[in-house]
């Protein structure tokens, strides 16, 4: 892994860089794309004082905003390398989310040792929350009027908390028929302004974007550099908690706009520099296979970029023109990583296994399982790896999947019993002593 100019030098401010053409700007801009080259930009920041120090044993970072919450919060412990001149800024709290084992998981999916990382215990139930803390923050800061974003339904969700909480109006795009309850429920209810848009994910990100750059509404979606920002949070508390000096040999996640992958990548990438990790996992980036342009890009070595019409059940990565392309494939060079297509039966499959562990996750989550079993299967991870899986979303997101999964004739379908009120009913479903 390349370890120059990751960082400015300490003391400067942070900035935003096109990766592309270089050109830069200041880290109060609301761009999310170079001006120049249309290039996604990323943020520099100074090297942290304290090095390692900085990821390893993070200060808590109660004094940045005026509630407290902040204190509390999993992604403004790491200010240092989110946004380190943040103040007031707009905490639900978010992350400090479990990492947990379970053995019915790990067996299924036939690896020597399987962790957990459940990013759906955040506020709104998904990992965007990380991303936009940081995004809503940034937001505030350049004096935005509005903010916007379009949505498979956990963007959405999270923004409309966020921007309810800094009082700034909300407007999610999201697909018609194409999102699932709990999210819809959640964008309404927080108070946006909903916008069912007759097409897919992909159109509804171009207008979006056409929207930011036409009106000036600031653009919360993860080609907006901050997300990117709060989102490498999930890889630095994960390595808190295997131990930044045992970290696993992959990490597993689901993949849609690749933002999160990115994101990923770009956390391990300035971890390795700092010094922080003896050695760098391996990213694994899962993708249903009727949503996986970027699985068909790595088959072929990234050789070009690949545009697919999405179609899967799992709703949140329905998604055929991946907005963070490069920042993906950079993530999957520079950890030796993978990725993997799945067949919906087998996130379904997953998904089920999950669930009935207890611990339970929304349908796209189920990939990153699902794609570890695949890849042990193939023999691409060994029988003796450790892997953390992240499960991006919470099981309560959507409800209709699940139900409809356990009313079929799936292997591991638990349909309710229908009885009449009589307790000699109940009776016979009781195991006898
Ligand atoms: N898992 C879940 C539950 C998601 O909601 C998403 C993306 C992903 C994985 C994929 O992450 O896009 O960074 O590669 N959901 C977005 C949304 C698109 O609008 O909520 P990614």
């Amino acid at each position: 892994m390349n370890a120059t100019t990751l960082f400015l030098d300490p003391g400067s401010e942070s900035r935003l860089v096109c990766p592309a053409c270089a050109l830069a700007y200041p880290a109060g801009a609301p761009v999310s794309e170079c001006e120049s080259c249309g290039a996604l930009l990323e943020v520099l920041h100074p090297r942290p004082a304290d090095g390692a120090a900085a990821l390893r044993s993070p200060a808590p970072a109660a004094a940045l905003d005026a509630s407290g919450a902040a204190g509390a919060s999993g992604v403004w412990r790491y200010h240092q390398l989110v946004m380190p001149a943040a103040t007031d800024v707009v905490s639900w709290p978010e992350g400090r989310t479990p990492f947990v084992r379970s053995e019915a998981v790990r067996q299924w999916t036939g690896v020597a040792d399987l962790r957990i990382k459940h990013e759906g215990m955040n506020p709104t139930g998904s990992f965007k929350d990380r991303g936009m803390t940081a995004a809503v923050t940034h937001a505030v800061h350049t004096g935005a009027r509005a903010i916007a974003c379009a949505s498979t339904g956990n963007t959405a969700a999270s923004l409309a908390a966020y921007a309810a909480i800094a009082g700034l109006p909300a407007l999610v795009l999201v697909p018609e028929g194409k999102v699932a309850t709990g999210k819809l429920a959640q964008a309404t209810a927080y108070g946006a302004t909903v916008l069912l848009v007759d097409g897919d994910f992909d159109s509804c990100l171009e207008l979006v974007r056409a929207a930011s750059r036409e009106l000036g509404v600031y653009l919360a979606n993860s080609v907006n550099p901050w997300r990117i920002e709060g989102q490498k949070t999930i890889a630095w508390e994960l390595l808190g908690q295997t131990g930044w000096d045992s970290p696993p040999d992959w990490i597993a996640l689901p993949a849609g706009a690749l933002g999160n992958t990115g994101a990923l990548g770009k956390a391990l990438r300035e971890a390795h520099a700092l010094g922080a990790l003896p050695r760098v996992p391996r990213i694994l980036s899962v993708q249903a296979a009727g949503a996986a342009p970027f699985a068909q890009g790595f088959e072929h070595g990234f050789a070009e970029r690949v545009r697919v019409h999405a179609e899967t059940v799992a709703s949140a990565i329905r998604i055929g023109d991946p907005a963070s392309w490069e920042r993906g494939v950079r993530a999957i060079h520079e950890t030796n990583g993978a990725v993997a297509a799945v067949s919906d039966d087998e996130i379904l499959d997953a998904k089920a296994v999950i669930d009935a562990a207890g611990i339970g996750c929304e349908p796209a989550s189920a990939a990153s399982v699902a794609g570890v079993r695949a890849l042990r299967s193939r023999g691409v991870i060994a029988a003796d790896a450790t892997v953390a899986c992240i499960l991006t979303g919470h099981l309560l997101k959507d409800p209709d999947t699940t139900i409809a999964y356990h009313g079929g004739s799936g292997a591991r379908a638990n349909p309710p019993v229908r009885i009449s009120a009589d307790l000699r009913e109940i009776r016979r479903l009781v195991p006898s002593a």
